[in-house]
């Protein structure tokens, strides 16, 4: 066996028949986005009759959002005239993504697409009464001394946060008449003709995918007219406005291929505001030194910010104190912490750990590397046809020898939002640690981790607009004083002499040698950034990007989205028949539109969906439905000229 081989306690994949529906994990709340209203609004008020649609309206997810006014400043003024007018409420709310259709529904079918070395991890757990066979499921600051210096505080409210008058005047800040009119914001006409927008009759035949032939739930266009929550404001209290937004990152105004850049890799990683980039800036101008140990005035600057910025990881995820933060690289690195300090000391032989199809290789492999060293087993639960966690199987896979579960609370493949408290409750009702990989969650959601209970929570600053190469774990107070560091060195000692060395207490035991304290910092402003616009207009502007993301790809013939769980986070994952995913990638790419193709770094999940590949589109606060359009186009275009010659 090579040394690149990973042998692992046998893998158990879970088996058994689908659930009920679960609690959402994630309160998906009612769109809002002006452009999204009025194109809603205004192709139902002119038909003037319900049509069929691959949308569906839904009840709002969000009990407040029944309750508010329709705000003329939030809808702008052709929804909420047009609908005040005819005493309507606006139509736009929506309560889940619509089935689209999986690939692959047959579980059986993409395990036989699992090459042999995968196969060969599949080392089942005898079967036990009453289930079916686990095969089943197997398809695959201390004292700032000067007062020059711009302390994070001043410059998180001044420099940072970029002031109105800094950025752009009030009026540059696309007020909605100096904003892209409603006409020039791709009004049908000029976005693609009736004819390409891909009437049923010329979608693709399910027949030739294997698709489910029901289409019911997606033919009935159900017209449920509600209220639109006020759009709130962020910190800043400036209103959320996707295009202000857009403004702040300076990258977003390139062009490639001499096309204006469209960045739909956000699930990769996304791009930095102006705030976190001149943050820097002025670490490396003003207060570059290494921290903790010099009585100097710059290393009392860069130690002051570099905790102020654990601080304020503190605060973005309600952690209880900035004791309980380690600062990493990001998720990879903080899972293999866990794995290889708390799990060295805590998992044995025959020991379990269980994780979800959905994971992230790093969220997979490290817990290999653990199983082969300990002799402990992997155990893997199972998801549903839309990519969802089956609660009761991960519930099946629990018992007294399950000592750590570790999942994705957001998945980036598929979008799929897990029931993460849930989750948490029954693995803890086992006795069981919990892991819960925020990478994807944290730039999409408000995360609360005195309410989620986790015991650890790991994330990536650049997946949330800060810096490459910095995250964070979390770990309670509890398991982090006993847990053991995993690297030796400086900044994590107390005393050394040859005999004997005494550690710091958490969070400096963990944090071995010059750690990438400028990188904090940037983190810190990104937070900073993301609190001056608002998490919960983030997570309702993406959620409509979501829903109209979906149903405009929906007209793409041939284009089958995967991963269709009614919880889901800004990821749309499709593929285009007869189109290999690089081609489409490339295609797009000439359109200056940005998307991964590939495996996304979660093979088995995209296995168990007989796939190798899938094109994904992620979100972020800067994109627009102008974006989504361009998308939708280029993808139509992709599909016009291929005239039957696809690879
Ligand atoms: C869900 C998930 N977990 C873990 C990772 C790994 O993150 P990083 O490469 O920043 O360590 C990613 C990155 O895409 C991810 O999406």
């Amino acid at each position: 066996m090579s040394t690149s081989d990973v042998p692992v306690g046998a893998l158990d994949t879970g088996s058994g028949a689908p659930i009920g529906a679960t609690a959402p994990a994630f309160a998906t709340g009612a769109p809002s986005l002006t452009s999204l209203i009025t194109k809603l609004a205004n192709e139902f008020f002119s038909e003037g009759a319900v049509r069929q649609s691959a949308m569906s309206l839904g009840p709002l997810a969000t009990p407040q959002a029944l309750s508010s006014p329709v705000s003329e400043s939030v809808l702008g003024p052709s929804v909420a005239t047009g609908a005040s007018a005819l005493g309507l409420q606006t139509p736009a709310v929506f309560s889940g993504i619509p089935s689209l259709g999986v690939v692959g529904g047959d579980p059986m079918s993409s395990a036989l697409a699992l090459p042999p070395d995968f196969q060969s991890l599949l080392q089942l757990v005898p079967q036990r009464d009453g289930q079916a066979p686990d095969v089943a499921q197997a398809p695959n600051g201390s004292p700032t001394p000067d007062a020059a210096p711009t302390p994070d505080a001043a410059w998180a409210s001044d420099a940072a946060r970029a002031p109105d008058a800094a950025r752009a005047p009030d009026a540059a800040r696309a007020p909605d008449a100096a904003r892209a009119p409603d006409a020039a914001r791709a009004p049908d006409a000029a976005r693609a003709p009736d004819a390409a927008r891909a009437p049923d009759a010329a979608r693709a035949p399910d027949a030739d995918v294997g698709l489910p032939t029901s289409f019911t739930e997606l033919d009935t266009f159900s017209f449920r007219p509600e209220v639109v929550p006020q759009t709130g404001t962020g910190a800043a209290g400036r209103p959320f406005d996707p295009y202000a937004v857009r403004r702040d990152f300076p990258i977003l105004s390139t062009r490639v291929h001499g096309r204006p850049l469209i960045w739909f890799d956000n699930a990769a990683t996304t791009q930095k505001p102006r705030a976190v980039i001149e943050r820097l800036k002025y670490f490396y101008e003003n207060e570059n030194s290494n921290i903790h140990r010099a009585a100097h005035a710059l290393a009392a600057r860069a130690t002051d910010a570099y905790e102020g910025a654990r601080e304020k990881v503190r605060r973005f995820l309600n952690a209880p104190s900035a004791k309980n933060i380690v600062f990493v690289r990001g998720t990879t690195e903080g899972i293999n912490l866990i794995a290889q300090s708390w799990g060295r000391r805590h998992v044995g032989a025959d020991d379990e750990i269980v994780i979800s199809w959905l994971e992230h290789h790093a969220n997979i492999v490290p817990w290999q590397q653990l199983c082969s060293a300990t002799g402990a087993r992997l155990r893997v639960a199972p998801v549903d046809d839309t990519g969802q966690v089956k609660l009761d199987e991960f519930e099946r896979l629990m018992g007294p020898r399950t000592k750590i579960v570790s999942f994705s609370q957001v998945s980036n493949a598929l979008g799929t939002v897990t029931p993460a408290h849930e989750m948490v409750k029954i693995a803890h009702r086992y006795g069981a640690k919990v892991l819960v990989d925020g990478a994807q969650a944290v730039s999409h959601m408000g995360v609360d981790l005195q309410a989620l209970g986790c015991d650890f929570y790991v994330f990536s600053g650049h997946k949330v607009f800060g810096p490459t190469g910095i995250g964070a774990v979390y770990g309670t107070s509890e398991i982090l004083e006993h847990m053991p560091p995993w690297q030796g060195g400086g900044n994590m000692i107390a005393d050394v002499t040859f005999e004997k060395t005494k550690y710091q207490d958490a969070p400096a035991r963990f944090e071995a040698g010059t750690g990438n304290i400028a990188d904090a910092v940037g983190l810190g402003a990104a937070i900073d950034y993301v609190e001056s616009i608002g998490m919960e207009n983030i997570s309702r502007h993406e959620h409509d990007l979501l829903v109209y993301a979906t149903a405009e790809l929906a007209r793409v013939p041939g284009l089958h989205v995967i991963g269709t769980a009614r919880e889901k986070a800004g990821v749309v994952s499709f593929i285009l028949d007869g189109f290999r995913t690089e081609d489409v990638g490339a295609a797009l790419d000439r359109e200056g539109i940005a998307v991964r193709s590939g495996h996304h770094c979660a093979q088995p999940i995209l296995r168990r969906f007989g796939l190798e590949s899938t094109v994904r589109a992620s979100f972020a606060p800067y994109n627009t439905c102008e974006d989504v359009d361009a998308l939708t186009a280029a993808l139509l275009k992709l599909e016009g000229n291929s005239g039957g010659q696809r690879s």
